[in-house]
């Protein structure tokens, strides 16, 4: 699995964390967020990260603002991009089993850096059921496709 991670100057310490994580799973990224030396614009790093998973470059994105909200209203503007705002564990499960979410999106205003560690772990680690799942996916896909 290949996983882009980006984020703003709001987003550092959660993408410090996460990226650690993604170290010690072994799992292959690249960082396009922000050096964070001064405020920046969330589209900016947003957009062409999301570009890439619909590339097919990346499998899996990570997207980390300060609300998680900015960074997940761009990336679902990106044809093929599914991006889950995901707060809580549960969802994080959910998001992967029934929406195959290929991007998440973290706050680190609203939540702490081990509560996204968890997160984006059980997201990673999660498959996607498939089954009546897909053909539900299967309709957000046609009506992008029109
Ligand atoms: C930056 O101040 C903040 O607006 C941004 O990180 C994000 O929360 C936007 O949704």
């Amino acid at each position: 699995m290949k996983v882009i991670i980006t984020g703003d100057h709001a987003g550092m310490t959660i993408r410090n964390e996460i990226k650690a994580l993604l170290e010690e799973k072994g799992i292959d990224y690249e960082d396009t967020g922000c050096s964070c030396e001064t405020s920046v614009d969330y589209p900016d790093y947003a957009l062409p990260a999301a570009e890439r998973i619909a590339s097919g470059e990346f499998d899996r994105g990570i997207f980390i603002c300060g609300t998680g909200i900015g960074m997940s209203i761009a990336a679902n503007k990106v044809k093929g991009v599914r991006c889950a705002l995901t707060h809580d564990v549960y969802s994080a499960k959910l998001t992967r089993q029934h929406n195959d979410s290929n991007a998440i999106a973290l706050g680190e205003r609203v939540i702490g850096p081990g509560l996204a560690r968890e997160i984006a772990e059980v997201w990673l680690d999660t498959a996607f059921d498939g089954g009546r799942h897909a053909n539900r996916i299967g309709k957000i896909t046609t009506y992008e496709d029109q």
